[in-house]
């Protein structure tokens, strides 16, 4: 019998050695800073910079993809979940019920980051593929090697910030407090001056629940304050002590509007051209810069003008840059300094081309 026991393997770390950087500058930065009136960038570690800014109406996240995308990216997809908790745990204590998270990465990326992102508070709303079409591959793969169908997408995940009132999740909330009132259900809809259509909508206790437009919570409150159980007042109250007013319920739900036409399937060829941000002689500076075009169309769709936008993986400051052009405050860290300022560069260039009026 052999007597020699091999020991355990030890657990190896991943790789996290990009690939495929294309420039790399070696002199100092002369700013690590830089802001103006819309935007300010810092170049480090974002989980640093979160407690430095304001509040985020939405957050763009481009960050690790499991690919070696950049120096700090992971080899695969098993090691997202680690590279990501400690910025979703930030996320998640800066978040508001009004903040929408738009998570891009690959399918099988974010499907590991998915339960990471659930247990920090955060509600999956929908799964949008850039398809960046056929001549992103331009016939070039080996389908007998690589024994799968040529991978064209990338995916940008919808999610928001769960509202909570008093720890209870807003659905419940709003249940409970009508529940409290003692009056039966259907009143809701003598409430709301409709025939079925409030208690059906907005007292359901399953999938089929609606958010009540502001003026129709306005509506159930006025009712439950007025005709509800005397001893239970004030009902629909977030400070428990005064109802809540329309204004306030609308605040307890993020932004979204949607241009006519646009559906999750963004057919949208992958970046090149005068948009590929490049030094002298053409190099590409970030193989990962994201298109000026999606990045303006999910940050228009889940915010207002002066809104703040937090970009913590920002390459070339593409979500940055965005926002400045739609009028949104935006906070944005990048911890590789040639990154850094490349990108300051960019927005430097965006700032003489587009003064702030
Ligand atoms: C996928 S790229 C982002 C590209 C960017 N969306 C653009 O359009 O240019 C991710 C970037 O995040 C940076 N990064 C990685 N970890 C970071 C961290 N903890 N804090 C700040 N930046 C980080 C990387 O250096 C890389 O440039």
């Amino acid at each position: 019998m052999n007597e020699t026991v091999k020991a355990p393997k030890k657990m190896e770390r991943t790789s996290t050695v990009g690939r495929g950087r294309a420039v790399k500058r070696t002199e100092a930065l002369e700013q690590s800073i830089w802001e103006d009136e819309l935007v300010r960038v810092t170049c480090g570690d974002s989980v640093e910079q979160y407690r430095h800014w304001e509040r985020p109406t939405c957050i763009v996240s481009d960050g690790g993809y499991g690919v070696l995308g950049f120096e700090g990216d992971t080899s695969d997809h098993l090691g997202l979940p680690e590279w990501y908790e400690p910025h979703i745990a930030e996320w998640s204590k800066y978040a508001t019920a009004e903040t929408t998270l738009w998570f891009w990465n690959s399918e099988i990326g974010w499907a590991a980051v998915h339960p990471i992102l659930e247990k920090y508070g955060w509600r999956y709303v929908n799964a949008n593929t850039w398809n960046k079409g056929k001549g992103h591959i331009a016939g070039n793969v080996n389908t007998a090697k690589i024994r799968r169908f040529p991978v064209t997408t990338e995916i940008c995940v919808q999610y928001v910030f769960e509202a909570r009132v008093s720890d209870t999740p807003l659905r419940e909330w709003l249940i409970g407090e009508w529940a409290r009132t003692g009056l039966p259900r259907k009143a809701a809809n003598t409430a709301c001056g409709v025939k079925d259509a409030a208690a059906r909508k907005y007292l359901d206790k399953g999938h089929l629940w609606y958010f009540p437009p502001p003026e129709m919570f306005e509506k159930l409150q006025a009712y439950a304050n007025e005709h509800g159980k005397p001893e239970g007042r004030p009902y629909f109250s977030i400070d428990g002590k005064r109802p809540a007013t329309g204004e306030q319920w609308g605040r307890m739900r993020a932004k979204f509007r949607c241009p006519y036409g646009v559906t999750n399937v963004w057919e949208r060829p992958a970046l090149r051209g005068k948009e590929r941000f490049s030094v002298p002689g053409g190099k590409a500076v970030h193989l990962n810069q994201k298109p000026l075009d999606l990045m303006t169309q999910i940050i228009a769709a889940s915010t207002d003008s002066n809104d703040v936008v937090w970009e913590p993986f920002g390459g070339l400051f593409s979500a940055t840059v965005a926002s400045r052009r739609l009028g949104r405050r935006a906070f944005s860290s990048e911890i590789d300094p040639t990154y850094f300022y490349y990108g300051l560069e960019r927005i430097k260039a965006e700032v003489l081309q587009r003064p702030l009026l």
